[in-house]
């Protein structure tokens, strides 16, 4: 866990989206795009659940992306990370009064039971190495939401699981994390892929050959693609999985 801290402290310097995403994308085309398109991925899917005044657990919010397009919907948000340096740029962000953050040492989440009704994740299950501490976590990430709560992690997956120690990286496949989500009590309703790593449009956007206005109908191709081909042998995806949860945790 430690090193993994200095990892993101150091990368926290960086461009905000870059800092989270991809930091050798220095013209930031395609951060934009993936920003874009996974606020889009998490809204829709916890937006019908929400009113105004709930309250949405952001894990591993990072400087704060996600937790700023939440605060558009009115509910609050806390945001929870293990990295102070990416905390400390979440002022940065366009967040209104509604938004809190609180760092925390990566295993024992300082929440309360049944505090929220949704929690929202991207990209930070996939960091966390162990499986054993991820059950760890999602146990707390279960107890932490009510009963009609939706839980909503969008990760990267591969046809088969890849470790990468030195990016502090874990790709799972879909069935591994489905394995870890109803181990720790969750209902999985959906998954859906929702983007590619590798495909040829992502370097169109990369390199600017596609502009913004293409973003819509690339994000509905890689959609289309992902229920045509599934996960592709050689190339990564991200994933999102809606995650319900039906009865109090148990105590
Ligand atoms: C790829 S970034 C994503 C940040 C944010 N979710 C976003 O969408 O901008 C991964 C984040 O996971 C955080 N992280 C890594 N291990 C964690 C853990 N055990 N608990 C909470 N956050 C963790 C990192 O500090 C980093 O902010």
């Amino acid at each position: 866990m430690h090193g993994q801290v200095e990892r993101w402290d150091q990368l926290a310097a960086a461009e905000l989206d870059a800092a989270v995403i991809d930091p050798n994308d220095l013209p930031g085309r395609k951060n934009r795009y993936i920003a874009r398109l996974r606020n889009a991925a998490i809204l829709e899917a916890v937006r019908p659940l929400l009113s105004q005044d709930d309250v949405v657990l952001d894990f591993g919010c990072g400087n704060g992306g996600i937790s700023s397009q939440l605060s558009v919907t009115g509910c609050w948000t806390l945001g929870v990370d293990i990295s102070m340096g990416l905390l400390k740029r979440t002022g940065e962000r366009n967040l209104g009064r509604k938004s809190a953050f609180v760092r925390y040492d990566g295993r024992h989440l300082p929440v309360r039971a049944a505090s929220f009704k949704a929690a929202v994740t991207w990209v930070v299950l996939n960091h966390i190495l162990d499986d054993a501490e991820l059950h760890h976590l999602l146990v707390q990430i279960r107890a932490s939401l009510v009963p009609g709560g939706r839980f909503v992690a969008i990760e990267q997956v591969r046809r088969r699981p890849t470790v990468d120690r030195t990016a502090w990286q874990h790709r799972r496949t879909i069935e591994g994390f489905i394995a870890l989500f109803n181990a720790a009590g969750f209902r999985v309703e959906e998954t859906a892929i929702v983007r590619y790593g590798r495909l040829p449009m992502t370097y169109a956007i990369r390199y600017g050959w596609l502009s913004e206005r293409h973003h819509e109908s690339v994000a509905r191709w890689e959609r289309r693609i992902g229920r045509w081909l599934g996960v592709l042998p050689w190339d990564y995806c991200d994933v999102r999985f809606v995650l319900s949860v039906d009865s109090p945790a148990p105590p």
